[in-house]
Protein backbone atom coordinates (compact mmCIF):
# COMPACT_ATOMS: atom_id res chain seq x y z
CA UNK A 1 0.00 0.00 0.00
CA UNK A 2 1.15 3.58 -1.03
CA UNK A 3 1.88 5.68 2.26
CA UNK A 4 0.05 9.24 2.76
CA UNK A 5 1.07 12.35 1.40
CA UNK A 6 2.71 15.13 2.92
CA UNK A 7 -0.74 16.38 3.35
CA UNK A 8 -1.99 13.52 5.63
CA UNK A 9 -5.02 11.80 5.23
CA UNK A 10 -8.79 12.52 6.93
CA UNK A 11 -11.26 10.01 7.66
CA UNK A 12 -14.10 10.20 9.67
CA UNK A 13 -16.89 7.72 10.98
CA UNK A 14 -20.38 8.95 11.12
CA UNK A 15 -23.64 6.95 12.31
CA UNK A 16 -25.93 7.11 14.82
CA UNK A 17 -25.78 4.91 18.00
CA UNK A 18 -24.82 1.97 17.80
CA UNK A 19 -23.87 1.90 14.95
CA UNK A 20 -19.98 0.10 15.99
CA UNK A 21 -17.92 3.43 14.55
CA UNK A 22 -15.77 2.26 17.75
CA UNK A 23 -15.00 -1.35 17.04
CA UNK A 24 -14.56 -1.18 13.30
CA UNK A 25 -12.35 2.27 13.75
CA UNK A 26 -9.85 0.17 15.92
CA UNK A 27 -9.64 -2.78 13.50
CA UNK A 28 -8.91 -0.81 10.55
CA UNK A 29 -6.48 1.23 12.74
CA UNK A 30 -4.79 -2.59 13.21
CA UNK A 31 -4.70 -3.42 9.70
CA UNK A 32 -3.55 0.02 8.75
CA UNK A 33 -0.41 -0.47 11.43
CA UNK A 34 0.44 -4.04 9.88
CA UNK A 35 0.66 -2.03 6.38
CA UNK A 36 3.14 -0.33 8.03
CA UNK A 37 1.11 3.02 8.53
CA UNK A 38 0.18 4.47 12.13
CA UNK A 39 -2.99 6.15 12.00
CA UNK A 40 -3.85 8.42 14.48
CA UNK A 41 -7.00 7.60 16.30
CA UNK A 42 -9.21 10.60 17.34
CA UNK A 43 -13.00 10.87 18.32
CA UNK A 44 -15.22 13.63 19.16
CA UNK A 45 -16.00 15.71 21.40
CA UNK A 46 -13.43 14.98 24.03
CA UNK A 47 -10.00 14.15 21.44
CA UNK A 48 -8.39 16.75 23.76
CA UNK A 49 -8.13 16.88 27.54
CA UNK A 50 -10.06 20.43 27.10
CA UNK A 51 -12.66 18.02 25.23
CA UNK A 52 -12.99 15.86 27.25
CA UNK A 53 -14.08 18.32 29.73
CA UNK A 54 -16.67 19.41 27.38
CA UNK A 55 -18.02 15.97 26.69
CA UNK A 56 -18.35 14.85 30.25
CA UNK A 57 -20.68 18.22 30.88
CA UNK A 58 -22.23 17.63 27.49
CA UNK A 59 -23.54 13.63 27.25
CA UNK A 60 -24.03 12.89 30.82
CA UNK A 61 -27.17 11.22 32.23
CA UNK A 62 -29.28 14.29 33.10
CA UNK A 63 -27.55 16.99 31.31
CA UNK A 64 -29.94 20.28 30.01
CA UNK A 65 -28.60 21.73 27.40
CA UNK A 66 -30.48 24.28 25.70
CA UNK A 67 -30.04 23.58 21.83
CA UNK A 68 -27.58 26.75 21.18
CA UNK A 69 -25.81 25.95 24.03
CA UNK A 70 -25.21 22.49 23.31
CA UNK A 71 -24.06 23.40 19.76
CA UNK A 72 -21.77 26.21 21.05
CA UNK A 73 -19.72 23.32 23.16
CA UNK A 74 -19.48 20.78 20.32
CA UNK A 75 -18.07 23.66 18.14
CA UNK A 76 -15.93 24.62 21.02
CA UNK A 77 -14.53 20.84 21.17
CA UNK A 78 -13.94 21.11 17.37
CA UNK A 79 -12.04 23.91 17.80
CA UNK A 80 -9.60 22.66 20.03
CA UNK A 81 -9.55 19.32 18.46
CA UNK A 82 -8.69 20.53 15.04
CA UNK A 83 -6.49 23.28 16.20
CA UNK A 84 -4.65 21.17 18.85
CA UNK A 85 -4.77 17.27 17.11
CA UNK A 86 -6.55 17.15 13.56
CA UNK A 87 -4.61 19.91 11.61
CA UNK A 88 -0.99 19.42 13.49
CA UNK A 89 -1.09 15.55 12.41
CA UNK A 90 -2.64 16.37 8.72
CA UNK A 91 0.19 18.84 8.18
CA UNK A 92 2.75 16.03 9.25
CA UNK A 93 1.31 13.65 6.70
CA UNK A 94 -0.39 11.43 9.05
CA UNK A 95 -3.93 9.33 8.43
CA UNK A 96 -6.28 10.24 10.69
CA UNK A 97 -9.48 8.41 11.92
CA UNK A 98 -11.99 10.08 13.50
CA UNK A 99 -14.81 8.92 15.44
CA UNK A 100 -17.17 11.36 14.26
CA UNK A 101 -16.97 15.44 13.16
CA UNK A 102 -19.03 17.69 11.38
CA UNK A 103 -21.34 15.04 10.32
CA UNK A 104 -22.46 14.56 13.42
CA UNK A 105 -23.71 18.12 14.83
CA UNK A 106 -25.77 18.52 11.06
CA UNK A 107 -27.66 15.24 12.03
CA UNK A 108 -27.58 15.62 16.28
CA UNK A 109 -27.85 19.13 16.07
CA UNK A 110 -29.31 19.90 12.91
CA UNK A 111 -31.96 16.51 11.72
CA UNK A 112 -31.77 15.70 15.68
CA UNK A 113 -32.69 18.98 17.75
CA UNK A 114 -33.94 21.65 14.47
CA UNK A 115 -30.76 23.98 14.40
CA UNK A 116 -30.17 25.25 10.89
CA UNK A 117 -27.46 24.27 9.22
CA UNK A 118 -26.76 27.74 8.06
CA UNK A 119 -25.92 28.37 11.69
CA UNK A 120 -23.72 24.95 12.21
CA UNK A 121 -22.06 25.76 8.70
CA UNK A 122 -20.63 29.36 9.98
CA UNK A 123 -19.96 28.08 13.06
CA UNK A 124 -17.89 25.33 11.62
CA UNK A 125 -15.95 27.44 9.55
CA UNK A 126 -14.93 29.01 12.25
CA UNK A 127 -14.03 26.27 14.39
CA UNK A 128 -12.74 23.67 11.74
CA UNK A 129 -10.83 27.02 9.32
CA UNK A 130 -10.79 24.97 6.19
CA UNK A 131 -10.56 21.42 7.92
CA UNK A 132 -12.75 18.58 6.53
CA UNK A 133 -12.57 15.36 6.06
CA UNK A 134 -11.24 13.39 2.95
CA UNK A 135 -13.95 10.64 3.33
CA UNK A 136 -16.33 10.53 5.67
CA UNK A 137 -18.03 6.79 6.25
CA UNK A 138 -21.74 6.47 7.09
CA UNK A 139 -21.84 3.16 9.23
CA UNK A 140 -26.21 2.62 9.09
CA UNK A 141 -28.03 1.30 11.39
CA UNK A 142 -32.04 1.88 12.25
CA UNK A 143 -32.22 3.09 15.77
CA UNK A 144 -34.23 0.42 16.83
CA UNK A 145 -31.57 -1.81 15.85
CA UNK A 146 -28.73 0.79 17.13
CA UNK A 147 -29.93 1.98 20.46
CA UNK A 148 -30.42 -1.50 21.64
CA UNK A 149 -26.62 -2.19 20.69
CA UNK A 150 -25.73 1.34 22.56
CA UNK A 151 -27.81 0.87 25.75
CA UNK A 152 -26.74 -2.40 26.22
CA UNK A 153 -22.97 -1.47 25.86
CA UNK A 154 -23.09 1.53 28.19
CA UNK A 155 -24.48 -0.41 30.87
CA UNK A 156 -21.76 -3.51 30.58
CA UNK A 157 -19.42 -0.42 30.91
CA UNK A 158 -21.64 1.22 33.76
CA UNK A 159 -21.09 4.33 31.64
CA UNK A 160 -23.55 7.71 32.48
CA UNK A 161 -22.99 9.14 28.88
CA UNK A 162 -26.67 7.99 27.99
CA UNK A 163 -28.05 11.92 26.97
CA UNK A 164 -28.69 11.11 23.71
CA UNK A 165 -29.42 7.10 23.86
CA UNK A 166 -32.14 8.45 26.36
CA UNK A 167 -33.88 10.46 24.21
CA UNK A 168 -37.12 9.32 22.18
CA UNK A 169 -36.78 7.01 18.44
CA UNK A 170 -38.04 10.42 16.16
CA UNK A 171 -35.02 12.01 17.24
CA UNK A 172 -32.91 9.18 16.14
CA UNK A 173 -34.76 8.86 13.03
CA UNK A 174 -34.26 12.51 12.57
CA UNK A 175 -30.53 12.00 12.88
CA UNK A 176 -30.57 8.83 10.72
CA UNK A 177 -32.46 10.76 7.87
CA UNK A 178 -30.12 13.97 8.10
CA UNK A 179 -27.22 11.81 7.79
CA UNK A 180 -28.36 9.66 4.28
CA UNK A 181 -29.17 13.05 3.18
CA UNK A 182 -25.83 14.26 3.56
CA UNK A 183 -24.31 11.33 1.98
CA UNK A 184 -26.23 11.63 -0.98
CA UNK A 185 -25.60 15.12 -1.55
CA UNK A 186 -22.03 14.57 -1.17
CA UNK A 187 -20.68 11.04 -2.92
CA UNK A 188 -17.56 12.64 -3.26
CA UNK A 189 -16.68 12.70 0.25
CA UNK A 190 -19.18 10.37 1.67
CA UNK A 191 -19.58 6.54 1.66
CA UNK A 192 -22.74 4.43 3.17
CA UNK A 193 -22.00 1.11 4.35
CA UNK A 194 -25.08 -1.14 5.68
CA UNK A 195 -23.71 -1.77 9.46
CA UNK A 196 -26.41 -4.22 10.61
CA UNK A 197 -24.20 -6.65 8.78
CA UNK A 198 -21.61 -8.53 11.05
CA UNK A 199 -18.46 -6.26 11.65
CA UNK A 200 -16.18 -8.24 9.94
CA UNK A 201 -18.31 -7.64 6.66
CA UNK A 202 -18.41 -4.05 7.59
CA UNK A 203 -14.59 -3.71 8.48
CA UNK A 204 -14.02 -5.40 4.43
CA UNK A 205 -16.07 -2.70 3.12
CA UNK A 206 -14.39 0.11 5.15
CA UNK A 207 -10.95 -1.68 4.01
CA UNK A 208 -11.60 -1.49 0.09
CA UNK A 209 -13.19 2.17 0.74
CA UNK A 210 -9.55 3.35 2.44
CA UNK A 211 -7.53 1.17 0.16
CA UNK A 212 -9.40 3.35 -2.86
CA UNK A 213 -9.05 6.23 -1.28
CA UNK A 214 -5.42 6.13 -0.50
CA UNK A 215 -4.96 5.25 -4.04
CA UNK A 216 -6.42 7.47 -6.10
CA UNK A 217 -4.97 10.70 -4.03
P1 LIG B 1 -20.21 8.87 20.89
O1 LIG B 1 -21.26 8.17 21.64
O2 LIG B 1 -20.11 8.49 19.48
O3 LIG B 1 -18.90 8.87 21.57
O4 LIG B 1 -20.63 10.44 20.84
C1 LIG B 1 -21.16 11.09 21.92
C2 LIG B 1 -22.47 11.73 21.58
O5 LIG B 1 -22.25 13.06 21.10
C3 LIG B 1 -23.28 11.01 20.53
O6 LIG B 1 -24.55 10.72 21.09
C4 LIG B 1 -23.46 12.02 19.42
C5 LIG B 1 -23.18 13.34 20.07
N1 LIG B 1 -22.61 14.37 19.19
C6 LIG B 1 -23.40 15.47 18.84
O7 LIG B 1 -24.56 15.55 19.26
N2 LIG B 1 -22.88 16.44 18.05
C7 LIG B 1 -21.59 16.41 17.59
O8 LIG B 1 -21.16 17.32 16.89
C8 LIG B 1 -20.77 15.26 17.96
C9 LIG B 1 -19.36 15.20 17.48
C10 LIG B 1 -21.32 14.28 18.74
Amino acid sequence: MSQPSERGLFIVFEGGEGAGKGSVLSAVAEWLQAQGIEPLCTRAPGGTPEGQVIRSALVQSGANWEPSAELLMMMADRAQHVGRVIRPALAAGRVVLCDRFVGSTLAYQGGGRGLSSKLIGDLQAVAAAGVSADLNILLDVPPAIGLKRSLKRLAEEKSSEDLFERLDLGFHERVRASFLEQAAGDPEHWTVIDARRPIAEVVDDVKQQLLSVIEHR
